[in-house]
């Protein structure tokens, strides 16, 4: 299936380079350079296919890619700096979800009202525009939507007689009977695999367990923390206690999204939680012991709760420091464009943010949970929206990790304090939310 998708991929790509190359040429001209900042992707082939796609349709233009490690924090701590030192050499970079509110407040991100009309933004999903939307400007154009899904080995379900879990308990249940009932055959095999060290990521599967036990981490207002709920507490006992000391691995303290894939693709794990990309690579025969083992499902909830799901996702945005935003917008809409959206989708798993494409069949094809799963990508839950997102995420990262990795941590004193250290950092920024 993902060589034919391949196929697919590539043959857009040539025809793409086919009309780029009946553009006229100007070969004697001086090339503008144009630098981009991003992370290493976990489908470099595909980014790179693109990246040249883009030279080939500009020949004018000669692109530097500076690509960074795989983490969201430390691709944070790095494009922060540069854009501190009001670095003139970086044109385009990747954002996270996240960051729009802090980049816009800060003046780092140019707005891109005058490039990205009212009627282009109408073909993409609301979530995202909104994400990247402050103070009634656009600061990034989205790329692909993440939001978080449940992965199972639809195998072991079937054998055992299960349907997806609804609730995070029947998931208890169901890994540990799996588990018991493959315990001599495959002892190595763990109930759950997810993202649970000290970084972004964290903030991301914890806000799934919180909300879907109806809890939350700051009020609607965003203005108050609201951490240390009974809700939201009980919610990370329940990780400590049934996740981190039960169902998964001690090693999942460490685990980013690649380690924990590939504890789930290499067949060692019955759930796993991940965005979409996912799909691609458990799928694909070079990189997964279990192709075509796997089902996507919604993530399940707490009793009386519903089922949530991060919203993540990443969008190319202009750096106010850049000297050629015009050239930098070329790149943008290239890379944003319904072509490039479907490489990404039919080669690496991207969640497009063009609406059109979760009509067109290849792409369908491809990732069918797409059409099966749609509202996940249209409800997906941000993490809050405030200039403050840094101090914010480092406080509730440094909180759920002492509480998960300690067995004996007393949660609702420490959750008591990070809530007053919560409502201290928010307290200034009364006038300056976005929403
Ligand atoms: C994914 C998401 C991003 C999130 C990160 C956490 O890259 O798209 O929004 O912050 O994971 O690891």
């Amino acid at each position: 299936m993902i060589s034919s998708l391949r196929m697919a991929g590539i043959f857009i790509l040539l025809t793409t380079l086919a009309l780029a190359g009946c553009s006229t040429e100007s070969p004697k001209e001086e090339k503008t350079t144009l630098r981009f900042v991003g992370w290493s992707f976990n489908n470099p082939e595909a980014w790179e296919a693109i990246f040249n796609a883009f030279e080939e349709a500009h020949p004018d233009i000669r692109l530097v890619r500076e690509i960074t490690p795989h983490s969201s924090t430390q691709f944070h701590a790095l494009l922060s700096q540069k854009l501190r030192n009001q670095d003139s050499s970086m044109d385009v970079f990747l954002m996270d979800v996240i960051w729009p509110s802090e980049f816009a407040a800060a003046g780092w991100a140019l707005p891109l009202d005058n490039f990205f009309s009212d009627e282009e933004r109408q073909k993409f999903l609301d979530v995202p525009i909104l994400a990247n939307t402050y103070q009634d400007k656009i600061y990034g154009v989205p790329l692909f939507i993440d939001s978080g899904l449940l992965y199972y080995r639809k195998d072991l379900l079937e054998k055992y007689g299960f349907s997806p879990p609804g609730t995070w308990e029947e998931l208890v249940q169901q890994a540990e009977s799996i588990r018991d009932g493959e315990q001599s055959a495959h002892p190595g095999l763990h109930g759950y695999s997810g993202q649970f060290k000290q970084y972004e990521g964290l903030i991301c599967d914890m806000l799934e367990f919180v909300h879907s036990n109806e809890g939350s981490f700051l009020d609607s207002e965003g203005g108050r923390a609201l951490i240390d709920s009974p809700q939201a507490v009980e919610a990370v006992q329940f990780v400590r206690d049934q996740i981190i000391g039960g169902l998964a691995p001690r090693g999942v303290l460490t685990y980013q999204e690649p380690e924990s894939l590939a504890l789930f693709s290499q067949g060692n794990a019955v759930f796993h939680r991940n965005w979409p990309y996912a799909w691609a690579i458990v799928n694909d025969p070079e990189r997964s012991q279990v192709v075509e083992k796997v089902g996507v499902a919604k993530l399940p909830h707490f009793p009386g709760g519903r089922s949530v799901s991060t919203l993540g996702g990443w969008q190319l945005a202009v750096s106010r420091f850049s000297k050629q935003p015009e050239v930098a917008w070329k790149f943008v809409s290239f890379v944003t464009s319904p072509t490039m959206q479907k490489v990404l989708a039919l080669q690496a798993g991207r969640a497009p943010t063009r609406k059109a494409l979760y009509e067109d069949p290849e792409v369908l094809a491809a990732n069918p949970h797409f059409r099966d799963l749609f509202d996940i990508f249209l409800t997906a839950h941000p993490r809050p929206r405030t200039p403050l997102y840094p101090q914010v995420t480092n406080t509730l990262q440094a909180y759920f990790s002492a509480a998960l990795s300690d067995p004996e941590s007393d949660i609702p004193a420490l959750s008591q304090r990070v809530r007053e250290d919560l409502d201290r950092i928010l307290a200034p920024s009364q006038g300056e939310r976005s929403d």
